[in-house]
């Protein structure tokens, strides 16, 4: 049914039965592949599967279009080496900025897409007798350029705030939602008018570069606003818009792979985008309208701290309390990622567990700087995945532990989610580490802050201990001490 329907939507030269199978199995690759991205335990056969599918879609239209073969073998080369070579040097902790950087890349492969398809649209298959391009394409283009120029600017903007070289709070114009609501209006009006304009001409160029100039405006308006703790949807978001323009160049280029890939990438990232709203206790479609709600304070906001007096406690004073405790949580955070502690701290978690001790990791949705970060490098120091537990699954067992061992964390822990109405973090569900009997906080100083630059009380509790030290440095001495 999904096929013929895919292949009566699609035109332009008409796609042999073969590669219409081929572009099917690929398809099922892609959906087996996101399923097996759902889990840790089968992430890397999920990977596997799509770096199939993908194998099998470009051979694929390789195969059946194969003209300029060199050229593309060239451009596949040149891709390939900056990608290999991105790919080796990429810290982990720099991810979102690269996603969002490739995203800007896709967006703006849409824009020049349909550009091309307007100049030369007999070559994309897209005309009738009269020579003139077909209203469904018309309106295909309008939308893949639209959506492609929103994906290109707005992933710029995440890129500059996700990379330090734009300021993460967020900047609010004033009558920004008019603004906004006015020129989406605006780029639909376009849109409509240039699908009704049949004559081509002069006239019909200025509503193509109209279209493209708002949505590249647009794109820019509806990330500036966004900060501090809302940047992980807006990243998953802008996944999303890539790959329904992904899916709107599928239907200009007349294949059916692209707009499989698309509308999976862009319906898995919508999903991620509403999962991550809903763990961030953030309105959807606050975020997605550009920054409903947020207030000029929102977002590393930093700024003069109270000196308020805090414990501060050794290496040795931590394994001596945590060999002594019955059940201990680990509650990892971005800090961990930037020491690479991971496998000093699996080497401790290990050696608690020879004492007897039950050790649990405890993971927050937004841990980290991308969606799984800690999973991921938990799952890379060989942490059994039962030892790991979600928010929701774990958060009622800290009245129950001895020791909530804090590593790299910070806003996943701060209580001002839940009682200050002020803090940019609001509303966002925290762990209840306040509840546990002894907390130990491993941070470099008094002076850092979380990614939303907000002062945290657990700090200054009568059970925490501070553990002031690189993580990695400070859980290698813990195992030293444990021996
Ligand atoms: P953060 O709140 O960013 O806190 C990180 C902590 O790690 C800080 O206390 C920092 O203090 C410490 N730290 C940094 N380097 C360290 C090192 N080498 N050794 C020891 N400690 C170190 O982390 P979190 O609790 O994981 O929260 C994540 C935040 O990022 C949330 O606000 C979330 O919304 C945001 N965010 C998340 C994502 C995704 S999708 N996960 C994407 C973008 C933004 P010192 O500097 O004093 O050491």
């Amino acid at each position: 049914m999904t096929f013929s329907l895919l292949s009566a939507a699609t035109h332009g030269s008409a796609t042999p039965a073969w590669a219409m199978l081929a572009y099917l199995v690929a398809g099922v690759f892609f959906i087996l592949a996101l399923r097996g991205l759902s889990s840790p335990a089968s992430s890397r056969a999920g990977n596997r599967n799509g770096m199939v599918g993908m194998a099998i879609a470009v051979g694929t239209t390789l195969v059946m279009h194969g003209t300029n073969l060199v050229e593309i073998g060239i451009a596949i080369a040149i891709g390939a080496v900056l990608g290999v070579t991105i790919a080796r040097r990429i810290a982990m902790t720099a991810m979102p900025e690269l996603v969002a950087g490739f995203h800007s890349l896709v967006g703006l492969a849409a824009v020049v897409v349909g550009l091309a398809a307007w100049l030369n649209p007999a070559a994309f298959g897209i005309t009738d007798a009269a020579g003139q391009i077909i209203a469904v394409s018309r309106v295909e283009l309008g939308l893949g350029i639209a959506i492609g120029a929103i994906t290109f600017s707005g992933s710029v903007i995440a890129f500059l705030k996700l990379s330090g070289r734009m300021s993460g709070s967020p900047i609010l114009l004033p009558g920004r939602h008019v603004i906004n609501l006015g020129t989406l209006v605006a780029i639909l009006a376009l849109i409509g008018a240039y699908t009704l304009s049949g004559a081509g001409g002069a006239g019909e160029g200025q509503l193509v570069i109209w279209i493209a100039v708002l949505a590249f405006a647009i794109g820019f308006l509806l990330i500036i606003p966004i900060g501090g703790a809302d940047m992980p949807v807006v990243v998953s978001m802008l996944n999303s818009y890539s790959g329904w323009a992904a899916a709107a160049m599928g239907f200009t280029l007349g294949n059916t792979a692209m707009i499989i890939t698309g509308a999976l990438v862009g319906s898995s990232g919508a999903i991620l985008s509403y999962i991550m709203c809903r763990a961030m206790n953030r309105s959807f479609i606050s975020v997605i309208a550009g920054g409903f709600g947020a207030d000029a304070g929102a977002g590393g906001a930093g700024g003069a701290r109270e000196q308020r007096p805090y414990k501060q406690g050794s290496a040795e004073d931590a394994a001596y309390m945590l060999e002594q405790a019955e059940k201990v949580i680990i509650i990892p955070g971005y800090g961990m990622a930037v020491a690479q502690a991971q496998h000093a701290l699996r080497e401790m978690a290990d050696k608690l567990k020879e004492k007897g001790v039950e050790v649990k990791y405890a993971i927050h949705p937004v841990a980290g700087r991308m969606p799984g970060h800690m999973n991921v490098l938990l799952a890379e120091a060989s942490v059994p995945y039962d030892e790991v537990f979600e928010l929701e699954d774990i958060n009622s067992e800290f009245a129950q532990c001895d020791v909530a061992f804090i590593i790299g964390a910070n806003d996943v822990v701060n209580p001002a989610a839940k009682t200050d109405k002020s803090s940019p973090i609001y509303g966002m569900p925290v762990f209840d580490v306040d509840k546990a009997k002894q907390v130990f906080f491993i941070k470099r100083s008094m002076g850092g802050v979380g990614y939303a630059g907000v002062d945290n009380d657990v700090f200054y509790m009568n059970q925490t201990v501070m553990l002031l030290a690189d993580a990695k440095k400070m859980v290698e001495d813990i195992v030293k001490a444990l021996d």
